[in-house]
Parts: structure tokens; C-alpha cells; sequence
């Protein structure tokens, strides 16, 4: 299935990349979560380089780091992604991954509507601001990290709110995306929607 894309978008923590992982897995296709991207950032620039620059000499390896999912790097992570130039430099990576041999699964805000607008298969995934937040505060409490569901809750929201309302790229469904709600949802349940979706597109 070379060139064959698979575009999923939606909120932090709405289970993008649970979904992604899995469908990824089945039906063999690489993954990117792009997430990662503007992540690797904003952990430099916590480091005190400048996101343009950040951006621009992004490697391969700056991507693998568990330090990566703190709140501190999301969130700067998602004041650099306002920044056209950061968008920018990042565009071709993404696209060139979307193209590889055996089809690709790309999660991130801006998949479906800017990275590839044509891609064959757009979901976007979306879940309650409360239902996220107690996912995204379980999964880092399991890692250990010291934080409260409230802290949680407000940075998923004053992120969502970034997110949504920057001018450039903002998160929102591409006009013809499937959308989908896990907020009562069980995980068996979204990957296997999404599987029976991808199948009626391939
Ligand atoms: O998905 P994740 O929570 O790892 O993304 C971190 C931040 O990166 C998001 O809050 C968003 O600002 C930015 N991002 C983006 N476009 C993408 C993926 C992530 O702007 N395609």
C-alpha cells in the first residue's frame, strides 16, 4: 500500500496514539506521532535555544526521550508550534514519512487539514477535557512524575485552547474526517472502529 496515508488528528490525550499504535500494527504500516516533533522542540528550548532554530536542526535522535512527555515540555512544546516558522521547517519531514513504502499512520493537530489533505483515511479523535485529563494524570503517575488530576486538567485545557485558536495550522477536523468520541469508549473498541474504517477505504 505505498503512498497510502492514514491521517489521525484530535485533542491531547483523546487516545490519537493508542489508536495510531494499533492500527499502525495491524495492518503494518509505519508511524509517526508527530506530537514528537514540536516535543523535541520544546525541550530545547527549555534548554535555552530558540524554537526556529530547534526546529531547524531537529535530528532523528532527539525524538527518542522519555523526558519528552513531562507537562513543562508540552507545554512549550505547544507555544513553539504557534510559530509559523517551526510549522514550517517540520512539513517536509512529515510528508516524506506519509510517503513511505507500505503506508504510513501520522497523529498530530494538523494532519488531515495541512500535512496531507489528501490522505485516504482522516479520524479525528476527540474525548471530554475531564475524561483526558484523568487519562493523561494516570499515565503520568504510573511514569512517576509528581502531579495532581487538577494540574493535569488545566494544562490539557490551556493547551487544547493554544492549540485551537492559534492562527497557523490550529487543531480542528478536516471537513471530511470520521470523527470519533472515546470519552465512554473502551480501547478495543476505538481500534477496532478505526480498523473496520481503514478496510472500507484500502
Ligand atoms: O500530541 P502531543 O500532546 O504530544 O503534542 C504536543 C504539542 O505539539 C501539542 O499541544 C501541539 O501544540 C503540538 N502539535 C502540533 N501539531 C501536530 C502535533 C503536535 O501543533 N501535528
Amino acid at each position: 500500500k505505498d503512498g497510502f496515508t492514514v491521517a489521525i488528528d484530535g485533542p491531547a490525550a483523546a487516545g490519537k496514539g493508542t489508536v495510531s499504535r494499533a492500527v499502525a500494527e495491524h495492518f503494518g504500516f509505519a508511524h509517526l506521532d508527530t506530537g514528537l516533533l514540536y516535543r523535541a522542540v520544546g525541550a530545547k528550548v527549555l534548554e535555552g535555544m530558540t524554537a526556529e532554530e530547534a526546529a531547524l536542526t531537529l535530528v532523528a535522535g532527539d525524538l527518542d526521550n522519555d523526558q519528552l512527555r513531562t507537562n513543562a515540555v508540552a507545554e512549550a512544546a505547544s507555544k513553539a508550534a504557534a510559530i509559523p516558522e517551526v510549522r514550517a521547517a517540520l512539513v517536509d519531514f512529515q510528508r516524506s514519512f506519509a510517503m513511505r513504502a507500505g503506508g504510513a499512520v501520522l497523529d498530530g493537530r494538523d494532519i488531515g487539514t495541512v500535512i496531507c489533505p489528501d490522505a485516504q483515511v482522516k479520524l479525528f479523535v476527540t474525548a471530554t477535557p475531564e475524561v483526558r485529563a484523568e487519562r493523561r494524570f494516570a499515565e503520568l503517575a504510573a511514569k512517576g512524575f509528581d502531579v495532581t488530576l487538577a494540574e493535569v486538567l488545566a494544562e490539557v485545557q490551556a493547551r487544547d485552547a493554544r492549540d485551537s485558536t492559534r492562527a497557523e495550522a490550529p487543531l480542528k477536523p478536516a471537513d471530511d474526517a470520521v470523527e470519533m468520541d472515546t470519552s465512554t469508549m473502551d480501547i478495543a473498541t476505538a481500534v477496532a472502529r478505526a480498523i473496520e474504517l481503514i478496510k472500507s477505504r484500502i
